[in-house]
């Protein structure tokens, strides 16, 4: 052993005592069917529309709507991936293909994902052309591999659908069979957030899309804390207080009932005491959790920002934080705006620019501003307000 070795009193790439399979609590995990719960009727839903596929008839196309983190994709990658293996012990060929049109929003690469998407699941070696063919090529290219690997039936999940650009790869899924260019069966579930977007596709496509429409509601605190319930083998035995989940699900309970939030926050929690060497994930570590992922998002809010309006943005958390009240004049603000700059060697702003960025943070959501009447005689004037915690601006600010 080298001395540089051996001087090392633990091993470097140890992860600590926390986690005993961290993949279970990682966004993007599609963990099996089993620990999904509380979507039973959903889960129903879509494994009806598919049951015929599994015993070779025609799968129905689904289309599913519901806010963000409601087990949408979730739900319907685990159902597809489950009919495939129940097909197979029916030996019939169910294959599937699931395309994200948020990462794939032309025609073009969402055909060429969805043919990429069934050669991996065929396991197969064959290979698509990376660019300089048109999606009708790349649907062609699909219908072929459907019928030399004689697939009974294809189900294309088109996730985030919303996104696409047109709908041509939608009407020429629904009309490929009927047109003759396939013989395979083929099914389609659209996934989108936008309850909006129903009008549109309602419109836009034949009533043969129609099949089965679902609505995915938010999750309450109880579903919530079920889903965490579900994935605490994730953690080494005995190493979560018992309020870590409870603490966790009705906060993001509180978001809107957000599965993906709560997800995020327990693995966070968990990845946050194991970085502090702790043995056990406490409800701080929780708070911590919950503190730092609103600290990235205002970093990420801030960071194409201009510096003058980081030390606009730091004089009312200053301010917020020092007195005991929550809402400033423009020229509260400006007086140590102004020392900011000054201490920073940059020349301050006028006061009707600062003035005017100041209503410009209130459309983008960092701040709130609100006309006040003044005393008699004063007319009104505007107030402004920090949305988020003062901690919290600052610690984006400082971060950076
Ligand atoms: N019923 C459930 N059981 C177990 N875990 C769930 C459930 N619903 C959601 N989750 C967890 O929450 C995460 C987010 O769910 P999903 O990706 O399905 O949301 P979505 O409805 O597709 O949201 P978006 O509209 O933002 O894409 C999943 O990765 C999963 O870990
Ligand atoms: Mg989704």
């Amino acid at each position: 052993m080298s001395e540089q070795s051996s001087s090392r009193s633990h091993d470097i790439f140890e992860s600590g005592d926390i986690f005993a399979n961290r993949e279970l609590v990682r966004v993007g995990h599609v963990p099996e069917l089993g620990r999904v719960v509380g979507r039973d009727d959903e889960i129903n839903e879509v494994g009806g529309a598919l049951g015929p596929a599994t015993r070779g008839g025609p799968p129905e196309t689904t289309i599913i709507y519901g806010k963000t983190g409601t087990g949408k994709s979730l739900v319907s990658r685990c159902v597809t991936r489950e009919a495939n293996r129940r097909a197979e012990e029916n030996d019939v060929s169910l294959q599937y293909a699931y395309v994200d049109c948020s990462d794939y929003q032309s025609e073009t690469q969402a055909s060429r994902e969805m043919a990429r998407e069934l050669i991996s699941h065929l396991g197969t070696d064959e290979s698509v052309p990376r660019t300089g063919i048109s999606a009708a090529d790349y649907r062609d290219i699909t219908w072929e591999l459907l019928e030399k690997y004689a697939v009974d039936s294809f189900v294309v999940i088109l996730d985030e659908i919303d996104k696409l650009s047109d709908d041509q790869l939608l009407r020429s899924l629904s009309r490929a069979r009927e047109s003759g260019k396939s013989d395979t069966f083929i099914g389609v579930i659209c996934i989108s957030n936008k309850i909006a977007y129903r009008e549109r596709l309602n419109e836009r496509v034949d009533s043969s899309l129609q099949d089965n429409e679902l609505i995915f509601d938010p999750y309450d605190a109880g579903e919530l804390q079920d889903i965490l319930e579900h994935r605490k083998d994730a953690f080494k035995e005995d190493v979560l207080d018992d309020d870590v989940i409870p603490k966790t699900a009705a906060l993001a309970a509180r978001e809107h009932g957000d599965a993906r939030k709560a997800v995020e926050t327990f693995y966070e929690a968990g990845r946050l005491a194991e970085k502090a060497n702790a043995s056990r994930v406490t409800v701080d570590y929780v708070d911590d959790a919950i503190t730092q992922a609103e600290v990235n998002r205002f970093e990420r809010l801030v960071s194409g920002q201009t510096p003058h309006v980081k030390h606009i943005l730091r004089a009312l958390a200053l301010l917020t934080e020092d007195k005991q009240q929550s809402r400033f004049k423009t020229a509260e603000i400006y007086d140590l705006y102004e020392r900011i700059a000054e201490t920073e060697e940059t020349d301050p702003l006028s006061y009707d620019r600062v003035a005017r960025l100041l209503k410009e943070q209130s459309f983008l959501g960092i701040t709130e501003s609100e006309h006040t009447g003044g005393g008699p005689g004063e007319g009104s004037y505007l107030k402004h307000r920090l949305i988020r915690d003062p901690d919290i601006v600052l610690g984006a600010l400082n971060g950076e």
